[in-house]
């Protein structure tokens, strides 16, 4: 019922070069999937090439930040009408990265998450908790947090329209995936926050060193729908066994 959703964060690597390979690997093997959104979201200034090459495919591409305002004088920001002229569908909003290095709080979250939606883009909105938080067993009470404060007077069907990535921040990067079992209790938690017939229908993403070993058992979890990719999604071939999972 929730198509599953594969999506590859690149976050700032690749020359356009290794850009153009990545794409060309992953399009070869995966470009008549049906039944996966597969999704691509490289750097900013290779969108376009990237747009280009996966033309008449089931491949989506993604941004990986975008500003809340549409226009005007925001030096080096990027905005959802901008992504939308060039046919970029989705976008990830508020990454442990940009909250973390950038100063993003989930009141940004919630003015990006609107900005997206006016503008037809499918928001991956990012939570999360980290290390600290797990072991003062606080994980679910900042999960309502950032759900509650993100997704502030969003109506429930606005909310359908989103894409939960639940990355626990000391996941990401480290190699140290959650368990199926820890996953599964965050994302069983998530839905339960959410109005019964939005619930059912989102899709909640597992990230944090998801590699083509663990994606099945965690595909295997009833309530995990997907995954966002970081480190395994530069290289085509163990992208393509996630996708392929
Ligand atoms: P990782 O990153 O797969 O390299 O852990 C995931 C993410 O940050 O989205």
């Amino acid at each position: 019922m929730r198509i599953p959703v594969l999506a590859g964060n690149w976050k700032m690597n690749t020359t356009l070069t290794e850009a153009i390979a990545l794409v060309n690997g992953i399009k070869a093997e995966t470009s008549d999937i049906k039944d996966r959104e597969i999704v691509l979201c490289p750097p900013y200034p290779y969108l376009p090439m990237v747009l280009e090459q996966v033309k008449g495919t089931n491949i989506r591409v993604g941004a990986q930040n975008l500003y809340f305002e549409d226009w005007g004088a925001f030096t080096g920001e990027i905005s959802a009408p901008m992504l939308r002229s060039m046919e970029v569908s989705h976008v990830i909003i508020g990454h442990s990265e940009r909250r973390q290095y950038f100063r993003e709080t989930d009141a940004s979250v919630n003015k990006k998450i609107f900005a997206a939606l006016k503008h037809g883009l499918s928001p991956i909105v990012c939570i999360g908790e980290t290390l600290e938080q797990r072991e003062g067993n606080l994980t679910l009470k900042v999960i309502e947090t950032q759900i509650s404060q993100g997704l502030m007077n969003l109506k429930a069907e606005q909310i359908e329209k989103l894409i939960i990535a639940y990355e626990p921040v000391w996941a990401i990067g480290t190699g140290k995936t959650a368990t199926s079992a820890q996953a599964q209790e965050v994302h069983a938690f998530v839905r339960s926050l959410l109005l019964k017939p939005v619930a059912g229908k989102i899709r909640i993403l597992y990230g944090g060193s998801v590699k083509p070993e663990n994606i099945k058992e965690l595909m295997a979890q009833e309530d995990i729908d997907g995954a966002l990719v970081g480190g395994a999604c530069l290289k085509a071939d163990s992208f393509n066994k996630i996708i392929k999972y």
